[in-house]
């Protein structure tokens, strides 16, 4: 049975809160005993997301939960904002494409970077990334 043992909501309005949120993943990376390895990835795919969650979505929250499955642990964050959306997400995900001045690595990169990777997003009606990543990283 998989239980959540800490829950928690930040905000992501400016690129301060997106400092203070890879600050907050390091912490619950590390009280979930990640490796400094996966405690680096799962800060890196945050960051990506946070900041997408304020260039391209107009600011929104992340939610941090701590989860616990028999001894196992993990991190799930799930990046929330009422922005405008993503109309092709196939497209968003591809290596290489923006439609600001970005790199276009953010979604691809966080999606290699973690064990489960989703997205809900309608044209319109904003956009919810959730990324997982667990302290065994060989688990999928
Ligand atoms: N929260 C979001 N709201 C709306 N569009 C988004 C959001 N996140 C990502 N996108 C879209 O997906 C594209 C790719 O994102 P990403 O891979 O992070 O690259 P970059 O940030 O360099 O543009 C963005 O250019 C943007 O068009
Ligand atoms: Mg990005």
């Amino acid at each position: 049975m998989m239980t959540v043992s800490r829950r928690e909501t930040r905000a992501l309005r400016s690129s301060d809160d997106v400092v203070r949120v890879r600050q907050a993943v390091r912490q619950w990376a590390m009280a979930q005993g990640f490796s400094l390895v996966d405690q680096t990835k799962m800060v890196t795919a945050a960051s990506e997301l946070a900041r997408n969650t304020v260039d391209y979505g107009g600011g929104g929250n992340v939610l941090l939960e701590a989860l616990n499955e028999g001894s196992r642990r993990g991190l799930k964050l799930t990046f929330s904002d009422q922005g405008p959306g993503i109309a092709d997400i196939e497209l968003a995900l591809r290596d290489g494409y923006t439609s600001g001045s970005g790199l276009g690595l953010g979604l691809g990169g966080a999606r290699r970077l973690t064990n489960e990777f989703a997205i809900d997003s309608t044209p319109g009606g904003g956009t919810r990334v959730t990324i997982t990543r667990w302290q065994c990283g060989d688990r999928r």
